[in-house]
């Protein structure tokens, strides 16, 4: 047996050695079941009685020497191991931080919520209804029976309808209105805000929009009401100092009818562009609703009686926020969104 030259070929594997894998790999070629060291033990039975002490103390003396030179480089290796991973996942403090954008809402939805919050408030309930909606409800139950001048007024989109009633895109939410007084009891108010569709395009108009309506039924209902509601809105809306005045109008289902104008919020009605140096803005559209209207829901119109009104709640936002293109509203560029974070 020659010790000097096991522990050198024990060296020379352990220089070359660089995973703890192939570190038990070389314990067990020299330690193992059947590794040099062991199989030099089990010749010890071979050896006389006199020479087995000494040989036995000298191959013992191997066995720890190989030991403790494998269990120095296995602490090597796992310092290593422990320097490469401090390395590899190392942070710099000192980099700037890396901002996570935050989404903002949409100004649609940020005037739609501002609106909802005040009718809320003053004891309304949200009512919707479905955009692809029949004729019945979206005019003639409106008092807008078939070839009445008024449906011209609403550029209709119609949709193929495999049933027997003629289907389109809701042209306003007044339709939602009618399902309300075919649901609920009266007295009620609500308000219904949603998308409506009307085949126009250009700088104010698109083809699909939002409103918003209220409607209220009770036995005191009356003008008086629906115009100091509608002042209390616009001042929640706008400012305090908003003024409104109303002008004769004519829509179907209302009687007698008015448009709403706002003074202009943007020159306060010095006169600019966007009034048309009239310095007030047509915003809203209202009335009481037509006894009609009432009667073919069931109602009592000796007893009851209700106003509604509509807006177009892009045409809000546009107006709060200065937007000049209805259509910058629908693009959905980030950089003209991010505005109203
Ligand atoms: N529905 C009307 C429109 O879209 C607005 C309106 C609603 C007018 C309620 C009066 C009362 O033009």
């Amino acid at each position: 047996m020659d010790k000097a030259l096991i522990l050198s070929q024990v060296a020379n594997a352990l220089t070359t050695c660089s995973s703890l894998t192939a570190l038990e790999k070389i314990k067990a070629d020299f330690l193992g079941k059947k590794g040099v060291v062991t199989e030099l033990l089990k010749q010890l039975g071979a050896l006389s009685a006199a020479e087995r002490p000494l040989a036995g103390q000298v191959i013992n003396e191997l066995k720890q020497a190989v030991l403790e030179r494998i269990e120095a480089c296995k602490e090597t290796l796992e310092q290593a191991a422990v320097t490469a991973a401090l390395q590899r996942d190392t942070i710099d403090v000192s980099l700037p931080g890396r901002n996570v954008a935050l989404g903002s809402r949409h100004p649609i939805c940020l005037a739609t919520t501002k609106m909802v919050d005040f009718f809320k408030a003053a004891g309304f309930v949200v009512m919707e209804g479905p955009e692809i909606e029949d004729d019945y409800h979206n005019f003639t139950a409106l008092n807008v029976p078939e070839y009445h001048p008024a449906r011209a007024m609403h550029d209709t989109f119609y949709v193929n309808s495999p049933f027997d009633v003629k289907l389109l895109l809701r042209t306003h939410t007044s339709s939602v209105q009618i399902r309300t007084l075919e649901t609920q009891a009266v007295p009620l108010r609500v308000i219904t805000p949603g998308r409506v569709y009307r085949c126009d395009s250009d700088l104010t108009h698109t083809p699909m929009f939002h409103q918003l309506e209220g409607l209220v039924v009770d036995k005191t209902s009356t003008f008086a009401d629906l115009k100091g509601l509608l002042l209390a809105f616009m001042q929640d809306f706008f400012n305090q100092s908003c003024e409104i005045r109303l002008r004769p109008s004519y829509f179907p289902f209302t009687e007698p009818s008015a448009e709403v104008d706002v003074r202009c919020v943007l020159c306060t009605g010095t006169g600019c562009r966007v009034c048309k140096q009239t310095g007030w803005l047509e915003v809203l559209g209202c009335g009481m609703v037509h006894p009609s209207v009432l009667a073919a829901a069931g109602i009592d119109t000796r007893e009851y009686s209700g106003f509604a009104f509509g807006l177009g709640i892009d045409r809000f936002a546009m107006l709060s926020h200065q937007i000049p293109d209805l259509r910058m509203l629908f693009d959905n560029d980030v950089r003209f969104l991010r505005q109203f974070s």
